[in-house]
C-alpha cells in the first residue's frame, strides 16, 4: 500500500480517457467501477467488439473490486450477437473439488461447523472465471486475450486508489484477512486498515493475469500458477488437486426465456436460480393488471409472487448436470396460473404452510455486475462473484488470487440455510464436481421498441431486484429509474419482507401487517445495479449505474 501524491498522477493514467472511443459504433457500458468501464472503452477503441470489452471489464473488476469478484471466483456471461441472433449463457460458475462431500462442513453430531464454509481455503471451490475469460475472448472476441487483459494488468501493476466500498468491506472481513498473512500483506497497510484513496498495487495478481494473457487457460489451470494454488490451498487445510484445476471446464448453456406482457425476458438458468425465479414470479404477476392497482395491493402481490418463486427455488433448483430440474413446469404460464390461484388479495400466505423452517438471514454486500450494449444490439450481461466480501479471505501464496467462498452456496444439509438465509434441499447438496446454486441474474429484456441489459450483486436478493427493475421497465421507465427503485424482498424463508428505507410507507407497513406480513427494514441500502438500454428505432443508448454504489455508466460515441 502506498499513500502518496503520485496517486493523482496514477489515477489520471489509469482513468483512461473516455474521449478515445470506438469510431464505428456507439456503445453503452455500466459497471460497478469507473476503471472497469474505462477498460471496456479502451478495448473498444483498439478495435474490439462488445465481447472483447466484456473480457476487459470482467478482468478490470477482478483487480479494482477484489472484494467482489476475481480470478479466484466464478461468473456468468449472457451474450447476444445481433448478426445471427445467437444467444448463449457462458456458465463459468465454480465447481466443488473432487474431494468434497456432503458432510464436509458438519461435526460428528451432524451440526454445521461455524464459518467452515465461509472462511479459508476449505470454503473455496475451483474457479471458473479464468476459463470463462479465455473462452469469451477466443470464441466471440476480435482481439487476442493478451490485448483485452492489458488494462487489468496495468491496474494491478501500477495500482489504483481504494474507495469507501473497499474500506467498508475490508473492515467487515478484517478478522479473516488478519488470519492469512498473504492476504493481509496485500490489502492491509502494515496490518492496519488503509486510508481512503491509498494506492492498492497487486504485482502478484498482475503476474498471474499476464500468465493467463500469454498462455490462455494453461496459464492458470496448469503450470506454475496451478502448482502454487494447489500447494498453498493444501498447506492451509484445503482439498484441491491439480486434476481439479486441469479438468475445470466452462459450459455453454441455453438461457431461460419467458414473456411478460409483451416483454421478452432472457436470463440465467442452471447453475443459477436467477432467471427461473425471475420468470416464474413474472408469470404469476402476468395474471394481474398491476397498473390499475393501488400501491399496497401491487406490493402485496409482488411479495406473494416472490414467496412462491423462491419456494420453488428451494425445492427444485441446483446444478442441472447433477439433478433433474422440472424446468418446463417452473417456466410454464399454466403452472404460474395455478400458483396465482393460491394468492388472496387481502391476506399473506404464511410460508410455514408451504414447507420448511424459519431461519434468520445475514446480509451480504458482494458480487458485481456489468452491462454492455452497442447500437447494433450486440450485448453482454455479466454477474461475477467470489461470494462474500473478499471471498474466503485466503490468497494463494505468490499468485495474488483471492479465493472464493462459494462452497457456502451449497446446502450443508437438507433444510439448511446458507449465509443469505436461503433454505435448501437435496437438489443443491454438495457433490464432487458439482456447481453450487447461484442467485446471479444477468438479464436481457426486450420490448417492441427497446432492449435492456441489466443485473446486480446482492446474494439472494439479486432476483427480486431484477424483478422490480423489470416491472419498472414494463411501466415505461428507463435505466435511471430501474437502478433507483426502492427495494423490497421476500424469499419464502425467513417469512419476512425485507425493505429499504422508503420502499414501504408507514401506512403500507401497517396494512401489510394486518394482512399477515412481517416486515423488517434493512440496515443499509442493498444492490448495485448496472443497466443499459438501446432504442431499436432511433439507435439511441442510455446507461445508468446504481447510486448506492461507486460505478460509472457511459455512452460512448
Ligand atoms: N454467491 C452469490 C450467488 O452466486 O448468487
Amino acid at each position: 500500500m502506498l499513500r502518496a501524491a503520485q496517486i493523482v498522477v496514477i489515477l489520471l493514467t489509469t482513468s483512461f480517457s473516455l474521449q478515445v472511443l470506438s469510431e464505428e459504433h456507439k456503445v453503452a457500458i455500466a459497471s460497478a467501477h469507473p476503471l472497469a468501464t474505462a477498460a471496456g472503452f479502451e478495448i473498444l477503441a483498439k478495435g474490439g467488439n462488445v465481447f472483447d470489452a466484456a473480457v476487459a471489464v470482467s478482468a478490470a473488476l477482478a483487480v479494482v473490486e477484489p472484494f467482489s469478484s476475481g480470478l479466484g471466483g466464478g461468473a456468468y456471461w449472457l451474450l447476444h450477437r445481433e448478426k445471427d441472433a445467437f444467444e448463449v449463457l457462458i456458465d463459468g460458475r465454480e465447481k466443488a473439488p473432487m474431494a468434497a462431500h456432503k458432510n464436509m462442513y458438519l461435526d460428528k453430531e451432524g451440526k454445521v461447523i461455524d464459518k467452515l464454509s465461509l472462511d479459508g481455503p476449505l470454503s473455496a471451490a475451483i474457479p471458473g472465471m479464468p476459463a470463462g475469460l479465455v473462452h469469451l475472448s477466443k470464441q466471440y472476441g476480435k482481439l487476442p486475450l493478451s490485448e483485452s487483459l492489458l488494462p487489468a494488468i496495468r491496474y494491478a501493476q501500477t495500482g489504483f486508489a481504494v474507495g469507501e466500498r473497499y474500506l467498508k468491506l475490508l473492515k467487515f472481513r478484517e478478522a479473516v484477512i488478519h488470519h492469512y498473512p498473504e492476504t493481509a500483506a496485500i490489502f492491509l497497510d502494515k496490518g492496519k486498515l488503509p486510508e481512503r484513496f491509498s494506492l492498492l498495487r497487486q504485482p502478484d495478481l498482475a503476474k498471474t493475469l499476464s500468465n493467463l494473457a500469454n498462455s490462455g487457460r494453461e496459464g492458470f489451470y496448469s503450470g506454475s500458477t496451478a502448482d502454487k494454488l494447489v500447494e498453498s490451498v493444501n498447506k492451509a487445510g484445503g482439498i484441491w488437486t491439480k486434476n481439479d484445476l486441469e479438468s475445470y471446464q466452462i459450459i455453454e448453456r441455453k438461457p431461460v426465456t419467458g414473456v411478460y406482457k409483451g416483454l421478452k425476458i432472457t436470463s440465467t438458468g442452471s447453475s443459477s436460480s436467477g432467471g427461473v425465479v425471475l420468470i416464474e414470479a413474472l408469470n404469476i404477476l402476468a395474471g394481474y393488471d398491476l397498473s390499475k392497482m393501488d400501491e399496497l395491493t401491487r406490493k402485496h402481490l409482488i411479495t406473494e409472487a416472490m414467496r412462491r418463486a423462491y419456494h420453488d427455488r428451494s425445492l427444485y433448483l441446483g446444478d442441472e448436470d447433477f439433478i433433474n430440474i422440472p424446468l418446463k413446469r417452473l417456466l410454464s404460464e399454466d403452472y404460474a396460473a395455478g400458483l396465482r390461484s393460491s394468492i388472496r388479495l387481502d391476506k399473506a400466505l404464511p410460508s410455514e404452510l408451504m414447507s420448511g423452517q424459519i431461519e434468520l438471514q445475514t446480509e451480504g454486500l458482494n458480487t458485481t455486475h456489468f452491462s454492455i450494449i452497442d447500437d447494433e444490439g450486440n450485448r453482454v450481461a455479466s454477474t461475477l462473484s467470489i461470494n462474500f466480501p473478499f471471498g474466503s479471505g485466503f490468497v494463494a501464496e505468490g499468485t495474488g488470487v483471492i479465493l472464493n467462498n462459494e462452497m457456502d452456496d451449497f446446502d450443508s444439509y437438507p433444510g439448511a440455510t446458507n449465509g443469505y438465509g436461503l433454505i435448501g434441499g437435496i437438489a443443491n447438496c454438495i457433490e464432487p464436481g458439482k456447481r453450487m446454486l447461484s442467485s446471479m441474474t444477468p438479464t436481457f429484456l426486450e420490448s417492441d421498441t427497446d432492449i435492456a441489459v441489466l443485473g446486480t450483486p446482492g446474494g439472494s436478493r439479486i432476483s427480486s431486484m431484477v424483478l422490480l427493475a423489470a416491472l419498472d421497465f414494463e411501466k415505461g421507465n428507463g435505466p435511471e429509474s430501474w437502478v433507483k427503485v426502492p427495494r423490497y424482498h421476500h424469499q419464502f424463508m425467513p417469512d419476512v419482507i425485507e425493505y429499504e428505507e422508503g420502499a414501504l410507507s408507514e401506512p403500507e407497513l401497517t396494512s401489510l401487517k394486518s394482512m399477515g406480513h412481517q416486515s423488517k427494514k434493512v440496515r443499509y441500502p442493498y444492490g448495485d445495479m448496472q443497466a443499459v438500454l438501446l432504442n431499436k428505432k432511433t439507435k439511441s443508448l442510455l446507461a445508468a449505474s446504481d447510486q448506492r454504489g461507486e460505478g460509472r455508466a457511459v455512452v460512448g460515441k
